[in-house]
Protein backbone atom coordinates (compact mmCIF):
# COMPACT_ATOMS: atom_id res chain seq x y z
CA UNK A 1 0.00 0.00 0.00
CA UNK A 2 1.53 2.76 -1.38
CA UNK A 3 -0.01 5.96 0.65
CA UNK A 4 -0.26 3.69 4.15
CA UNK A 5 0.89 5.73 6.94
CA UNK A 6 0.58 3.96 10.23
CA UNK A 7 -1.65 5.58 13.00
CA UNK A 8 0.62 6.93 15.92
CA UNK A 9 -0.08 5.71 19.39
CA UNK A 10 1.08 7.18 22.77
CA UNK A 11 1.08 5.70 26.16
CA UNK A 12 0.87 7.20 29.15
CA UNK A 13 1.11 6.22 32.38
CA UNK A 14 2.89 6.60 35.62
CA UNK A 15 2.07 4.14 38.71
CA UNK A 16 2.73 0.23 39.24
CA UNK A 17 -0.88 -0.57 38.63
CA UNK A 18 -1.06 1.14 35.51
CA UNK A 19 1.72 -0.10 33.71
CA UNK A 20 0.42 -3.61 34.85
CA UNK A 21 -2.69 -2.91 33.35
CA UNK A 22 -1.42 -1.19 30.67
CA UNK A 23 1.27 -3.98 29.44
CA UNK A 24 -1.01 -6.12 27.86
CA UNK A 25 -1.96 -3.45 25.50
CA UNK A 26 1.37 -2.08 24.43
CA UNK A 27 2.15 -5.25 24.02
CA UNK A 28 -1.20 -6.15 21.61
CA UNK A 29 -0.84 -2.76 19.73
CA UNK A 30 2.51 -3.45 19.41
CA UNK A 31 1.84 -6.44 17.17
CA UNK A 32 -0.20 -4.44 14.57
CA UNK A 33 1.79 -3.01 11.79
CA UNK A 34 -1.25 -0.33 11.49
CA UNK A 35 0.15 0.91 14.25
CA UNK A 36 3.37 2.93 15.02
CA UNK A 37 3.53 3.31 19.50
CA UNK A 38 5.22 5.04 21.95
CA UNK A 39 5.35 4.95 25.24
CA UNK A 40 5.58 8.04 27.86
CA UNK A 41 6.24 7.14 31.77
CA UNK A 42 5.27 10.26 33.85
CA UNK A 43 7.18 8.10 36.65
CA UNK A 44 4.36 9.53 39.53
CA UNK A 45 5.84 6.36 40.87
CA UNK A 46 9.72 5.42 40.11
CA UNK A 47 10.76 2.33 41.80
CA UNK A 48 7.57 0.54 42.25
CA UNK A 49 6.89 1.42 37.83
CA UNK A 50 10.37 0.42 37.13
CA UNK A 51 9.32 -2.95 38.70
CA UNK A 52 6.83 -3.49 36.61
CA UNK A 53 8.68 -2.00 33.31
CA UNK A 54 11.38 -4.45 34.23
CA UNK A 55 8.82 -7.66 34.44
CA UNK A 56 6.98 -6.77 31.17
CA UNK A 57 10.10 -5.93 29.37
CA UNK A 58 8.64 -2.77 28.45
CA UNK A 59 10.98 0.31 27.55
CA UNK A 60 9.77 4.07 27.35
CA UNK A 61 10.30 6.56 24.54
CA UNK A 62 9.95 9.25 27.13
CA UNK A 63 10.63 9.28 31.19
CA UNK A 64 9.44 12.28 32.56
CA UNK A 65 10.89 11.01 35.67
CA UNK A 66 8.16 13.10 37.91
CA UNK A 67 7.98 11.26 41.36
CA UNK A 68 9.40 13.47 44.63
CA UNK A 69 9.37 12.21 48.45
CA UNK A 70 5.77 12.61 49.39
CA UNK A 71 4.47 14.70 46.61
CA UNK A 72 1.48 16.24 46.88
CA UNK A 73 -1.35 16.42 44.35
CA UNK A 74 -1.05 19.96 43.81
CA UNK A 75 2.59 20.10 42.34
CA UNK A 76 2.23 16.74 40.95
CA UNK A 77 -0.63 17.59 38.75
CA UNK A 78 1.19 21.25 37.78
CA UNK A 79 4.64 19.48 37.27
CA UNK A 80 2.90 16.52 35.19
CA UNK A 81 0.87 19.10 32.82
CA UNK A 82 3.77 20.77 32.06
CA UNK A 83 6.42 17.78 31.13
CA UNK A 84 3.80 16.17 28.92
CA UNK A 85 3.85 19.19 26.25
CA UNK A 86 7.43 17.44 25.60
CA UNK A 87 6.19 13.88 24.00
CA UNK A 88 3.59 15.67 22.93
CA UNK A 89 5.13 18.08 21.07
CA UNK A 90 8.36 15.76 19.64
CA UNK A 91 5.44 12.84 18.61
CA UNK A 92 2.20 14.49 17.70
CA UNK A 93 0.25 11.22 18.76
CA UNK A 94 -3.30 10.45 17.02
CA UNK A 95 -4.57 8.98 19.96
CA UNK A 96 -3.23 9.18 23.51
CA UNK A 97 -4.05 5.93 25.68
CA UNK A 98 -4.35 6.14 29.64
CA UNK A 99 -5.41 4.19 32.05
CA UNK A 100 -7.47 4.30 35.43
CA UNK A 101 -7.41 7.00 37.51
CA UNK A 102 -4.26 8.21 39.01
CA UNK A 103 -2.79 11.91 38.35
CA UNK A 104 -1.21 10.82 35.32
CA UNK A 105 -4.54 9.25 33.92
CA UNK A 106 -6.10 12.79 34.61
CA UNK A 107 -3.26 15.55 33.46
CA UNK A 108 -2.40 13.03 30.54
CA UNK A 109 -5.76 13.62 29.15
CA UNK A 110 -6.64 17.29 29.88
CA UNK A 111 -2.70 17.81 27.90
CA UNK A 112 -3.95 15.60 25.21
CA UNK A 113 -7.49 17.85 25.41
CA UNK A 114 -5.07 20.85 25.17
CA UNK A 115 -3.47 19.54 22.23
CA UNK A 116 -6.19 18.65 19.85
CA UNK A 117 -5.08 15.06 20.24
CA UNK A 118 -7.71 11.94 20.71
CA UNK A 119 -7.71 10.29 24.11
CA UNK A 120 -8.60 6.70 24.67
CA UNK A 121 -9.39 5.42 27.93
CA UNK A 122 -8.78 2.08 29.21
CA UNK A 123 -10.86 0.76 32.91
CA UNK A 124 -13.16 3.68 32.16
CA UNK A 125 -16.54 3.83 33.68
CA UNK A 126 -16.16 2.92 37.23
CA UNK A 127 -18.08 5.07 39.47
CA UNK A 128 -18.26 5.57 43.35
CA UNK A 129 -20.38 8.73 42.75
CA UNK A 130 -18.75 10.04 45.92
CA UNK A 131 -15.77 12.30 45.36
CA UNK A 132 -14.18 12.08 48.58
CA UNK A 133 -13.84 7.95 48.06
CA UNK A 134 -11.87 6.95 46.60
CA UNK A 135 -9.83 10.62 46.57
CA UNK A 136 -8.92 11.84 44.10
CA UNK A 137 -9.75 8.80 42.07
CA UNK A 138 -13.18 9.19 41.54
CA UNK A 139 -12.55 12.84 40.26
CA UNK A 140 -9.56 11.66 37.88
CA UNK A 141 -12.49 9.24 36.38
CA UNK A 142 -15.22 11.13 36.16
CA UNK A 143 -12.82 13.68 34.39
CA UNK A 144 -11.11 11.48 32.21
CA UNK A 145 -14.98 10.43 30.89
CA UNK A 146 -15.53 14.44 29.92
CA UNK A 147 -12.80 14.36 27.81
CA UNK A 148 -12.20 10.62 26.18
CA UNK A 149 -12.88 10.20 22.28
CA UNK A 150 -13.19 5.78 23.19
CA UNK A 151 -13.52 4.32 26.64
CA UNK A 152 -12.70 0.57 27.14
CA UNK A 153 -15.33 0.08 29.48
CA UNK A 154 -13.94 -3.29 31.74
CA UNK A 155 -17.79 -4.81 32.65
CA UNK A 156 -21.47 -4.05 31.47
CA UNK A 157 -21.93 -2.11 34.43
CA UNK A 158 -19.12 0.39 33.66
CA UNK A 159 -20.51 0.60 29.98
CA UNK A 160 -24.36 1.62 31.90
CA UNK A 161 -22.51 4.24 34.22
CA UNK A 162 -20.65 6.21 31.10
CA UNK A 163 -24.27 5.77 28.92
CA UNK A 164 -25.99 7.55 32.06
CA UNK A 165 -23.79 10.44 32.05
CA UNK A 166 -24.86 11.19 28.29
CA UNK A 167 -22.02 9.40 26.83
CA UNK A 168 -22.78 8.11 23.21
CA UNK A 169 -22.42 4.60 23.12
CA UNK A 170 -21.14 4.27 19.76
CA UNK A 171 -17.55 5.44 22.27
CA UNK A 172 -17.66 2.82 24.33
CA UNK A 173 -16.67 -0.54 24.11
CA UNK A 174 -17.29 -3.51 26.68
CA UNK A 175 -13.77 -5.17 26.82
CA UNK A 176 -12.82 -6.51 29.62
CA UNK A 177 -10.31 -5.80 32.48
CA UNK A 178 -6.90 -5.65 30.82
CA UNK A 179 -5.69 -7.10 34.41
CA UNK A 180 -7.02 -10.63 33.71
CA UNK A 181 -4.67 -10.42 30.30
CA UNK A 182 -1.98 -10.22 32.98
CA UNK A 183 -3.07 -12.31 35.56
CA UNK A 184 -3.28 -14.85 32.62
CA UNK A 185 0.24 -14.97 31.30
CA UNK A 186 1.76 -14.36 35.05
CA UNK A 187 -0.18 -17.26 36.55
CA UNK A 188 1.94 -19.34 34.15
CA UNK A 189 4.82 -18.12 34.96
CA UNK A 190 4.81 -18.62 38.47
CA UNK A 191 4.25 -22.03 38.45
CA UNK A 192 8.26 -22.35 38.70
CA UNK A 193 8.60 -19.72 40.75
CA UNK A 194 10.17 -19.79 44.37
CA UNK A 195 10.28 -16.34 45.30
CA UNK A 196 13.26 -15.23 47.58
CA UNK A 197 11.13 -13.15 49.76
CA UNK A 198 9.27 -16.49 50.98
CA UNK A 199 12.01 -17.63 53.39
CA UNK A 200 11.07 -17.69 56.45
CA UNK A 201 7.20 -17.61 56.28
CA UNK A 202 5.82 -20.12 56.93
CA UNK A 203 3.12 -21.43 54.13
CA UNK A 204 3.30 -24.70 55.15
CA UNK A 205 2.40 -24.19 58.56
CA UNK A 206 0.12 -21.42 59.10
CA UNK A 207 -2.95 -19.27 57.47
CA UNK A 208 -1.22 -16.72 55.56
CA UNK A 209 -3.37 -13.76 55.22
CA UNK A 210 -2.38 -10.81 52.61
CA UNK A 211 -1.97 -7.41 53.55
CA UNK A 212 -2.19 -4.25 51.06
CA UNK A 213 -3.46 -0.50 51.69
CA UNK A 214 -2.80 2.65 50.33
CA UNK A 215 -5.97 4.79 50.00
CA UNK A 216 -5.35 8.34 50.79
CA UNK A 217 -8.73 8.63 52.24
CA UNK A 218 -7.37 5.91 55.32
CA UNK A 219 -4.53 7.89 55.80
CA UNK A 220 -4.61 9.06 59.75
CA UNK A 221 -7.07 7.19 61.51
CA UNK A 222 -8.18 4.73 59.30
CA UNK A 223 -5.06 3.03 58.22
CA UNK A 224 -3.88 2.99 62.04
CA UNK A 225 -7.01 1.61 63.06
CA UNK A 226 -6.34 -1.37 60.54
CA UNK A 227 -3.03 -1.79 61.52
CA UNK A 228 -4.19 -1.81 65.41
CA UNK A 229 -6.77 -4.50 64.61
CA UNK A 230 -3.95 -6.97 62.63
CA UNK A 231 -1.47 -6.23 65.73
CA UNK A 232 -4.21 -7.09 67.80
CA UNK A 233 -5.64 -10.36 65.88
CA UNK A 234 -1.63 -11.45 65.09
CA UNK A 235 -1.04 -11.25 69.14
CA UNK A 236 -4.54 -13.39 69.98
CA UNK A 237 -3.79 -15.96 67.35
CA UNK A 238 -0.99 -18.06 66.70
CA UNK A 239 -2.43 -20.09 63.51
CA UNK A 240 -2.40 -17.00 61.20
CA UNK A 241 0.55 -15.21 59.50
CA UNK A 242 0.38 -11.81 57.90
CA UNK A 243 2.45 -10.73 55.28
CA UNK A 244 1.88 -7.55 54.20
CA UNK A 245 4.14 -5.69 51.37
CA UNK A 246 4.53 -1.79 52.52
CA UNK A 247 3.31 0.45 50.13
CA UNK A 248 6.45 2.90 49.79
CA UNK A 249 3.98 5.92 50.19
CA UNK A 250 5.74 7.67 53.51
CA UNK A 251 2.18 8.11 54.92
CA UNK A 252 1.37 4.20 54.73
CA UNK A 253 4.82 3.22 55.95
CA UNK A 254 5.39 5.29 58.70
CA UNK A 255 1.81 4.15 60.36
CA UNK A 256 2.52 0.35 59.44
CA UNK A 257 6.26 -0.04 60.41
CA UNK A 258 5.51 1.97 63.94
CA UNK A 259 2.63 -0.18 64.77
CA UNK A 260 3.44 -3.31 63.01
CA UNK A 261 7.59 -3.75 63.35
CA UNK A 262 8.18 -6.77 65.71
CA UNK A 263 5.39 -8.53 65.86
CA UNK A 264 6.89 -12.13 65.41
CA UNK A 265 3.39 -13.43 62.86
CA UNK A 266 3.62 -9.88 61.09
CA UNK A 267 6.16 -9.45 58.09
CA UNK A 268 6.23 -7.06 56.51
CA UNK A 269 8.49 -6.41 53.36
CA UNK A 270 9.00 -4.32 50.35
CA UNK A 271 6.75 -4.29 47.52
CA UNK A 272 6.97 -7.28 45.68
CA UNK A 273 7.92 -7.86 41.87
CA UNK A 274 4.26 -8.16 39.60
CA UNK A 275 4.78 -12.17 39.65
CA UNK A 276 6.24 -12.55 43.28
CA UNK A 277 3.12 -11.09 43.96
CA UNK A 278 0.48 -13.04 42.48
CA UNK A 279 2.34 -15.93 43.34
CA UNK A 280 1.85 -14.83 47.47
CA UNK A 281 -1.96 -14.23 46.60
CA UNK A 282 -1.91 -17.84 45.24
CA UNK A 283 -0.62 -18.78 48.14
CA UNK A 284 -2.77 -16.85 50.71
CA UNK A 285 -5.37 -17.97 52.50
CA UNK A 286 -7.36 -14.51 51.97
CA UNK A 287 -6.37 -10.96 51.74
CA UNK A 288 -7.38 -7.55 53.42
CA UNK A 289 -6.45 -4.56 51.24
CA UNK A 290 -8.08 -1.25 50.21
CA UNK A 291 -6.19 -1.60 46.56
CA UNK A 292 -8.36 -1.77 43.05
CA UNK A 293 -6.55 -3.63 41.51
CA UNK A 294 -6.31 -6.80 44.00
CA UNK A 295 -10.35 -6.19 44.11
CA UNK A 296 -10.32 -7.96 40.41
CA UNK A 297 -7.27 -10.26 40.67
CA UNK A 298 -8.08 -12.08 43.66
CA UNK A 299 -11.40 -13.37 43.01
CA UNK A 300 -10.21 -15.32 40.02
CA UNK A 301 -7.73 -16.93 41.98
CA UNK A 302 -10.61 -17.90 44.60
CA UNK A 303 -9.18 -16.13 47.11
CA UNK A 304 -11.46 -14.33 49.56
CA UNK A 305 -10.98 -10.48 50.09
CA UNK A 306 -12.20 -8.26 52.76
CA UNK A 307 -11.78 -4.62 51.13
CA UNK A 308 -11.00 -1.80 54.21
CA UNK A 309 -12.91 0.73 52.46
CA UNK A 310 -16.58 2.25 52.71
CA UNK A 311 -17.11 2.18 49.08
CA UNK A 312 -16.14 0.25 45.91
CA UNK A 313 -15.88 1.21 41.84
CA UNK A 314 -16.29 -2.54 41.72
CA UNK A 315 -18.80 -3.74 42.66
CA UNK A 316 -19.34 -7.08 40.34
CA UNK A 317 -16.69 -9.15 42.81
CA UNK A 318 -19.01 -8.27 45.75
CA UNK A 319 -21.74 -9.16 44.01
CA UNK A 320 -20.64 -12.54 43.12
CA UNK A 321 -19.56 -12.68 46.95
CA UNK A 322 -15.99 -13.03 46.86
CA UNK A 323 -14.92 -9.57 47.91
CA UNK A 324 -16.96 -7.59 51.25
CA UNK A 325 -17.00 -4.00 51.78
CA UNK A 326 -16.02 -3.96 55.38
CA UNK A 327 -14.41 -0.47 56.14
CA UNK A 328 -12.16 0.83 58.67
CA UNK A 329 -14.81 0.76 61.81
CA UNK A 330 -11.94 -1.27 64.72
CA UNK A 331 -14.69 -3.81 65.75
CA UNK A 332 -16.38 -4.51 62.26
CA UNK A 333 -13.04 -4.99 60.57
CA UNK A 334 -12.10 -7.51 64.22
CA UNK A 335 -15.60 -9.42 63.85
CA UNK A 336 -15.02 -10.23 60.13
CA UNK A 337 -11.30 -11.24 59.81
CA UNK A 338 -12.11 -13.38 62.43
CA UNK A 339 -15.16 -14.86 61.19
CA UNK A 340 -13.08 -15.52 58.17
CA UNK A 341 -10.01 -17.19 59.87
CA UNK A 342 -12.75 -19.64 61.93
CA UNK A 343 -15.49 -19.83 60.08
CA UNK A 344 -15.01 -22.81 57.20
CA UNK A 345 -18.52 -22.52 55.69
CA UNK A 346 -18.12 -18.84 55.73
CA UNK A 347 -14.54 -19.40 53.94
CA UNK A 348 -16.06 -21.98 51.76
CA UNK A 349 -18.47 -19.38 49.63
CA UNK A 350 -16.29 -16.98 49.40
CA UNK A 351 -13.53 -18.70 48.23
CA UNK A 352 -15.32 -20.60 44.86
CA UNK A 353 -14.00 -18.88 42.08
CA UNK A 354 -15.40 -15.84 40.25
CA UNK A 355 -14.18 -13.77 37.69
CA UNK A 356 -16.51 -10.87 36.63
CA UNK A 357 -13.81 -8.90 35.14
CA UNK A 358 -12.98 -10.53 31.68
CA UNK A 359 -11.91 -13.69 29.71
CA UNK A 360 -8.48 -12.86 28.90
CA UNK A 361 -8.89 -10.87 25.57
CA UNK A 362 -9.44 -7.16 26.53
CA UNK A 363 -5.64 -5.69 25.12
CA UNK A 364 -6.94 -7.31 21.46
CA UNK A 365 -10.44 -5.74 21.73
CA UNK A 366 -9.20 -2.54 22.69
CA UNK A 367 -6.73 -2.92 18.90
CA UNK A 368 -9.67 -3.92 17.33
CA UNK A 369 -11.62 -1.02 18.20
CA UNK A 370 -9.48 1.36 17.57
CA UNK A 371 -8.23 -0.07 14.54
CA UNK A 372 -11.85 -0.05 13.49
CA UNK A 373 -12.25 3.97 14.67
CA UNK A 374 -9.11 6.10 14.11
C1 LIG B 1 -0.96 6.57 43.49
C2 LIG B 1 -2.31 6.98 42.87
C3 LIG B 1 -3.41 5.99 43.26
C4 LIG B 1 -2.99 4.57 42.95
C5 LIG B 1 -1.65 4.27 43.60
C6 LIG B 1 -1.18 2.88 43.22
C7 LIG B 1 -2.88 9.34 42.58
C8 LIG B 1 -3.37 10.58 43.21
N1 LIG B 1 -2.71 8.29 43.37
O1 LIG B 1 -1.06 6.72 44.90
O2 LIG B 1 -4.59 6.30 42.55
O3 LIG B 1 -3.97 3.70 43.44
O4 LIG B 1 -0.68 5.22 43.15
O5 LIG B 1 -0.18 2.43 44.06
O6 LIG B 1 -2.60 9.33 41.40
N2 LIG B 1 6.72 6.38 46.37
C9 LIG B 1 8.04 5.96 46.25
N3 LIG B 1 8.36 5.09 45.23
C10 LIG B 1 7.43 4.61 44.36
C11 LIG B 1 6.09 5.03 44.50
C12 LIG B 1 5.76 5.92 45.50
O7 LIG B 1 8.89 6.35 47.03
O8 LIG B 1 7.80 3.84 43.48
C13 LIG B 1 6.38 7.35 47.44
C14 LIG B 1 6.94 8.76 47.14
O9 LIG B 1 7.33 9.36 48.34
C15 LIG B 1 5.72 9.47 46.55
C16 LIG B 1 4.61 8.87 47.38
O10 LIG B 1 4.96 7.49 47.53
O11 LIG B 1 5.79 10.88 46.66
C17 LIG B 1 3.22 9.03 46.82
O12 LIG B 1 3.14 8.59 45.49
P1 LIG B 1 1.81 9.03 44.63
O13 LIG B 1 1.87 8.39 43.29
O14 LIG B 1 1.62 10.49 44.68
O15 LIG B 1 0.62 8.42 45.48
P2 LIG B 1 0.24 6.93 45.80
O16 LIG B 1 -0.23 6.90 47.20
O17 LIG B 1 1.32 6.02 45.39
N1 LIG C 1 1.07 -5.41 43.31
C1 LIG C 1 2.41 -5.75 43.08
N2 LIG C 1 3.27 -5.81 44.14
C2 LIG C 1 2.86 -5.53 45.42
C3 LIG C 1 1.51 -5.16 45.63
C4 LIG C 1 0.65 -5.11 44.55
O1 LIG C 1 2.80 -6.02 41.95
O2 LIG C 1 3.69 -5.60 46.34
C5 LIG C 1 0.16 -5.33 42.16
C6 LIG C 1 -1.17 -6.05 42.30
O3 LIG C 1 -1.08 -7.35 41.81
C7 LIG C 1 -2.12 -5.20 41.47
C8 LIG C 1 -1.54 -3.82 41.56
O4 LIG C 1 -0.20 -3.96 42.02
O5 LIG C 1 -2.10 -5.56 40.11
C9 LIG C 1 -2.31 -2.98 42.54
O6 LIG C 1 -1.63 -1.79 42.79
P1 LIG C 1 -2.03 -0.83 43.95
O7 LIG C 1 -2.73 -1.57 45.03
O8 LIG C 1 -0.79 -0.08 44.31
O9 LIG C 1 -3.00 0.22 43.23
P2 LIG C 1 -4.58 0.21 42.91
O10 LIG C 1 -4.91 -1.01 42.14
O11 LIG C 1 -5.30 0.32 44.22
O12 LIG C 1 -4.74 1.46 42.11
Amino acid sequence: MEDFKSKKILFIFGTRPEAIKMAPVIKAFQKESYFETRICITAQHREMLDQVLYFFEIQPDYDLDLMQKNQDLTTLTSRALVALKVPFEDYNPDLVLVHGDTTTTMTASLAAFYAGIKVGHVEAGLRTFNLQSPFPEELNRQFTSKIADFHFAPTQQAQANLVAENISEEKIVITGNTVIDALQETVVKIKKLKPSFAAGIPFDSKKIILVTGHRRENFGDGMQRVCNVLKEIALAREEVHFVYPVHLNPNVQTVVEKTLGGVSNISLIAPLEYPDFVWLLNESYFIITDSGGVQEEAPSLGKPVIVTRDTTERPEAVNAGTVKLVGTNTEQLKTEVLDLIDNVEAYKIMSSAHNPYGDGKAAQRIVNFVKDRL
